[in-house]
C-alpha cells in the first residue's frame, strides 16, 4: 500500500519465484484464485488437445467439478477409498477413458496416486495441501500442472488469489495470456481478467513467512486429538508425517449427530464436503456417500487459545 504500486508488479512477480522455488517446478503463474488457476490450466490443455473427459474426485472441492464445467467438458467421477484417498483400482480401471485428470490431495493428506504414472495430463491440486510432502518431494511437483490457492482459510492464504505452476514454457506462457484479456490473442479458447495484484501477492507472501510455523503448530496440536480421541469409537484418518494437517478428518458412525453435539459443545465440527460432487450431478458414487455419512472435519488451528484449547478438549473427549 505504502508503494503506491497496487496492480499486479514486482511483488507478483516475487511471489511467482518464491512458490515456483517451493514446489520445484520452473514455471509459475499467479492469479485471482485457485478456483481459476484450475479453470485456466484446463483452458491451456485443451489449447493442446481434445480435453472432454476430466477426471475429478467424487468428494472434493466445488471449484474442481466448476472449473471442469466451465470449459464444456464432462466430468468423470473417481470414487474414495475409506481414508478418503481415491478408490487407485477404480481411478486406473477408467485413466485411459480420460483426457485429463485433476488429482487432489484431500484435506491437506496426501494422495499417493499423484506420483502414479497416468496415460493423459495431471493437475496436482495443492490448495488445501500447500506445504506437504510425499516420497521426499514437495506437494505440488508431481502434475504436468499444479495449482495453488492464497485465500484466506487455505495453508498458504493471504486474503484471495491463486497459482498456476509447471515445468512446461508454452502452458505458462498460454495462462500469462489468457489472465489478462486485454491483450490476449483471439486464437486463445478463452481470455479473462484474473491477475493478482500486489496487495494480494503481498498478504500471500506475508503468509509464506509464518506457514513453516503454523504447520508445526497444527502438527503438534493433531497429536493431542489424538490423544483425547483415543478411548472414543471415532478415529481419525491417517495424515502421514509429510502431510500439511489443513484439517483433522474423523470417521464415526453419524456424522451429522456428532457434528451437532460438537457445534454444541462449541467447535467448529463440519462435513469435510458437503455435498459429494457425484451426488450434485446426479451420479452418486458409495465411497463418496459413505464419507459423506461418517467424516467429520475438525478445525486444526496454528494459533489457540489456552481457552480454545480446552473446550477442544471437552469436546473430543465427550461428545464423541
Ligand atoms: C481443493 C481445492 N481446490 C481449489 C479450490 C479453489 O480455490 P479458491 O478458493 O482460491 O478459488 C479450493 C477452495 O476451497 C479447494 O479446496
Amino acid at each position: 500500500m505504502q508503494s503506491g504500486h497496487t496492480a499486479r508488479g514486482p511483488l507478483c512477480e516475487s511471489l511467482q519465484d518464491r512458490v515456483a522455488s517451493l514446489v520445484g517446478m520452473q514455471h509459475a503463474v499467479a492469479v485471482d484464485s485457485g478456483s481459476s488457476a484450475l479453470m485456466l490450466a484446463l483452458f491451456s490443455l485443451i489449447q493442446r488437445g481434445p480435453v472432454k473427459r476430466v477426471g475429478i474426485p467424487a468428494y472434493a472441492c466445488r471449484a474442481l467439478l466448476h472449473a471442469v464445467r466451465a470449459c464444456g467438458a464432462t466430468p468423470v467421477f473417481m470414487d474414495c477409498a475409506g481414508d478418503l484417498r481415491l478408490d487407485k483400482a477404480a481411478a486406473q480401471a477408467i485413466a485411459a477413458t480420460l483426457d485429463t485428470v485433476i488429482l487432489v490431495h484431500p484435506f491437506g493428506m496426501i494422495e499417493p496416486l499423484v506420483a502414479e504414472a497416468w496415460p493423459c495430463p495431471v493437475i496436482e491440486d495443492i490448495a488445501q495441501a500447500a506445504g506437504g510432502a510425499f516420497d521426499g518431494k514437495p506437494l505440488g511437483c508431481f502434475g504436468d500442472i499444479s495449482i495453488a490457492s492464497f485465500y484466506a482459510t487455505k495453508p498458504w492464504g493471504g486474503a484471495y488469489g491463486g497459482m498456476l505452476l509447471s515445468n512446461d514454457a508454452r502452458i505458462a506462457e498460454d495462462v500469462r495470456a489468457m489472465r489478462y484479456a486485454d491483450s490476449a490473442g483471439i486464437s486463445l479458447p478463452y481470455a479473462g481478467n484474473h491477475q493478482l495484484s500486489d496487495v494480494h501477492a503481498a498478504l500471500a507472501m506475508g503468509r509464506l513467512d509464518t506457514a513453516g510455523a503454523e504447520l508445526a503448530s497444527r502438527r503438534a496440536m493433531a497429536e493431542k486429538y489424538d490423544a483425547w480421541i483415543a478411548d472414543s469409537p471415532a478415529h481419525p484418518l491417517n495424515c502421514g508425517g509429510t502431510a500439511n494437517y489443513f484439517r483433522y478428518v474423523i470417521r464415526v458412525a453419524d456424522a451429522d449427530r456428532s457434528i451437532g453435539l460438537l457445534r454444541d459443545a462449541g467447535v467448529g465440527a463440519a462435513h469435510p464436503v458437503n455435498v459429494p460432487l457425484s451426488r450434485l450431478m446426479g451420479l452418486p458414487c458409495k465411497g463418496a456417500e459413505t464419507a459423506r455419512q461418517e467424516c467429520v472435519s475438525l478445525p486444526l488451528l496454528a494459533a489457540m487459545s489456552d481457552e480454545e484449547e480446552r473446550i477442544m478438549y471437552r469436546a473430543l473427549t465427550t461428545c464423541l
